[in-house]
This record gives C-alpha cells, structure tokens and sequence, in this order.
C-alpha cells in the first residue's frame, strides 16, 4: 500500500474521516469527520484562530451567511470567471479537469494547446476529445418556494449559489466592521467555515473536495504599504505552519504563481506548496488582491468603501493581502507529517507523532488488569482528575495493555498513564511516552 492509502485506512479504521454517503454507496468529493477527525480538525481551526486572532490586537473575527446575495459573484467576478477547463473524451464519455490530466498546461489552455499534447483518455486510452469548455464551479440553488419548472423567470431571479469562498463575507461585511470598531490600518478581518466547488475531478483523499472550510484572512493595508505587509504575512504563514501545525520547513515550497495563472482578482500569488505522499500539491496561498473586491463592491453597492486616516484625515480604498489555507489540505499535510511507521521489541507499530496541542486525546488512563476492582477504581480517580484539569482524557480498559498502547499509538495520544498494584501503595502511576514507548514514574500529584 502506498502511504496516502495507510493513511485512509488508518483514518477509517480509526474514526477520523470515513467516505460521504458511505451507507448509500458514497458521493465524490465529500468527506465525513469521525469523532476523532473532529477533535482532531477542531484543534486545528481553534489553533489557527488563536495564533491569528485573539493572539493580536490588529484582527477581527466575523462569521457571514453562506447563501449571500448573488450580487456579490457578480461584483466579485466569479459568475463569470470562476471556471475550469473542462475536456470530454468522445469515446467513453468521461469528463475531466484538462489541466490536471495533460503536462505542461495550466487552468487558461485553449483547446488547440490541449491538443497538441497528445494526452491519452485515463478511463479508455483513447485520443479522441471534445473541445475545451469552461465549466463554473459554483453550485446553484433557489432561494424560497419556487420551482424552475413552476416558474422559470422567478426562479431565476431567485437564483443563489453556495459560496465558493469564505472570502466574500468578509469584503461585504468591512464597511459594517469600520463604521462599527473603528479599526486602524493595517487590520485583518478573519474567518473560518465551508466553501463549496462543484469541481470537476475530486481526487486524492481529502485534498480536493466539493465542500470543504477555508480559514481566511483580508488583511487591509494603506496601499503604498503592501509588499512590506506582503512579507509580513507570508512569514507570519511561515511560522504558523512550522510552530503551530507541526509542519516540517523541507516539505514547504513556496512558489511565485506567473501572472497568465493568477486568478482574475491578484496582482502577485505565492502558492505554499506541500510535499504530500502522493507528491507536491498547493496546500495554501497568499495573494496580494488589490483594491479589486472593495473597488468592484462600492461600484455595485453605490456605497463608499473609502478609509479616513484618523491622523491625517487622507481618504483612500484600502488594499488586501490574503492569506486561504483549506483546512482538510491542512489536516492532511499534519497527517503525513506525523504518520510513522517502527519496530519495538522486533514488533511493528504504527504512530501518529502529532503535536501534543493538536492531538484528539492528549492523555490515555487504564487500569492494567480490568478484572481487578480496586484497580479500575482507583484508575477512575486518576481518569476523573486529570479529564476535570486536561479535558482531553481517554479511558481504555480493552484487551491487554500492550494492544491499548498500538490503538494510542495509532490516535495520536502523547501519554498513556497506567495504574497498577504499586499505585495502591504509592500512589505513583506508569506514565508511558507515545514516541520513545519509554516509560517512567510519578506520583498523581504531580500529574
Ligand atoms: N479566497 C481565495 C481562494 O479561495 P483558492 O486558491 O481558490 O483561493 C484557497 O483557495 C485554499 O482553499 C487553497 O489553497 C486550498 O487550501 C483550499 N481549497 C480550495 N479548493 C479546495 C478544494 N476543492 N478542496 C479542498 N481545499 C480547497
């Protein structure tokens, strides 16, 4: 099995991430989080949030409508430029993402240029293809009861999408934030949730989905400031991904994105690339986005999206620096990170080194027999305790104790702590490190 193919396993078989729609035969592209996955993702989001947010005085948090307005893809471009290439084979009919199928060509290729690649249909291995047509990823929907066969027209009108990022909300809501907090620049708003793209090929576990959450950041800067911010922001992500994900710096690659593939609204991307275990893929991006979004909403709003510098009165529309990671391509990226296989004691085991803040269960309590009453007891004490001072405490009392450490190992847990005939006597118990499988004692006090 390759790597990316442990991974999924471990990640069924352990309840973090199990196949959408997996009782009625599945839906491509989506992704349900076990309880596991969701402690897992839950530490991650909150991690980002701290370390970018309530960390620093210069950020906002805001958590917009996902149904918006369909104005805001007008004025946004996306209505009409957020769209793929997308390439039929004539022979078996299978569609794809062109780009993602040919070398050398990128998101703009043109029909003639796909062509010319000579690129074989993966499913049938025939060449024989459709034009290029582009394909809008966003996913539409009816607000209110009406019926498109009720009424077409109506319908229309009452048209919507999902929003294909989370970005948006927060352009539309940075009028109401400096009439209502008075922020001065430079200041980021921040937000966090689900963006939906009906993309044409899902693929590689979680990396791309049909829904997924985006954390983004619009840091708003005085134009003339922006590459200084630029640089900022790009260390800050830098340091995020290394300190606080746990990510190695040698499986980073930044890449500056040439302008023919930049998308419509940035003036310079850098794409963080990962080396993930099927190979690199983008695991984030930081654009610098101009004044486009603010430019395009005053126009379409008639409202004023000008700035009043509180100190020399000067009235200008801000620029954007914009940091957009995906969480599941960051969950993943965490998940190759820590995936490790080894041998103790000529046995081989499974272990996920994740940082300890990150980790679903940071402490395992077990009784070593669970047939002995004053053991379990006093393993319940400990359990009790530490639950009430760390939150994130396990109870495993299932088959012996060396199989409770592989199913630990596997999870994530730093520390498995044992409570055996001696803690009767001492009240010491076996503190058990999930890396070097060493073990120690010390008194529960001190726990
Ligand atoms: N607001 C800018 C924006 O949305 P993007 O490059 O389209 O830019 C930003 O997306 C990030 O969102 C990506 O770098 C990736 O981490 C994540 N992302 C985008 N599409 C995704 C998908 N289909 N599945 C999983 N993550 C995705």
């Amino acid at each position: 099995m390759s790597k990316l193919e442990d991974i999924v396993s471990l990640c069924k078989r352990r309840g973090f991430i199990f196949p959408g729609s997996d009782i009625y035969g599945g839906m491509a592209g989506t992704w349900d989080f076990g309880p596991l996955g969701v402690m897992l993702k839950k530490n991650l989001m909150d991690s980002w949030w701290h370390f970018f947010v309530e960390k620093r005085d210069d950020m906002y948090g805001v958590d917009a409508a996902i149904l918006m307005n369909p104005r805001t893809w007008e004025a946004s471009g996306h209505t009409a430029t957020f769209a793929d290439p997308l390439v039929e084979c004539k022979e078996c009919k299978s569609r794809f993402r062109a780009d993602k199928i040919a070398d050398g060509i990128t998101e703009s290729v043109t029909t003639e240029e796909f062509l010319n690649t000579h690129t074989k249909c993966p499913v049938c291995g025939k060449e024989n293809w459709g034009p290029i047509r582009k394909f809008n990823m966003m996913f539409e929907t009816h607000v209110g009861a009406v019926l498109p066969d009720d009424n077409a027209e109506l319908a229309d009108k009452n048209k919507a999408y999902l929003r294909p990022e989370t970005a948006q909300g927060i352009f539309t809501n940075y009028k109401n934030i400096v009439d209502t907090i008075y922020p001065d620049l430079p200041f980021g708003i921040a937000q966090q949730g689900k963006s939906f793209r009906n993309e044409i090929s899902p693929r590689d576990f979680i990396l791309r989905d049909r829904e997924c959450y985006q954390m983004e950041i619009e840091y708003f800067v005085k134009p003339d400031t922006w590459e200084e911010n630029f640089e900022k922001m790009r260390a800050l992500q830098h340091d995020f991904l290394t300190n606080v994900a746990g990510l190695k710096s040698e499986d980073i690659h930044e890449y500056e994105v040439p302008t023919e593939d930049r998308a419509h609204y940035s003036k310079r991307t850098i794409d963080f690339m990962f080396d993930y275990p099927n190979g690199e893929e983008e695991l984030m991006g930081l654009a610098y986005r101009t004044d486009f979004d603010l430019a395009n909403i005053a126009r379409e709003s008639g409202k004023s999206m000008e700035y009043r510098d509180k100190k020399t009165n000067e009235t200008f529309v801000p620029h954007i620096i914009e940091p957009s990671i995906g969480v599941e391509r960051l969950f993943l990226a965490v998940l190759s990170t820590a995936y490790t296989e080894d041998e103790i004691d000529g046995e081989k085991r499974t272990i996920l080194k994740l940082p300890s803040h990150l980790a679903p269960y940071k402490f395992c309590v077990s009784p070593l027999l669970k047939n002995k009453p004053e053991l379990v007891e006093k393993a319940h004490e400990v359990y009790n305790l530490l639950k009430e001072k760390y939150t994130f405490v396990t109870w495993d009392d299932s088959g012996n104790i060396g199989k409770r450490y592989r199913k630990q190992d596997e999870i994530g847990t730093p520390k498995c702590i044992v409570i055996d005939f001696d803690t009767l006597e001492d009240d010491t118990v076996t503190i058990r490190d999930r890396d070097t499988a060493t073990q120690i004692r010390k008194k529960i006090a001190e726990l």
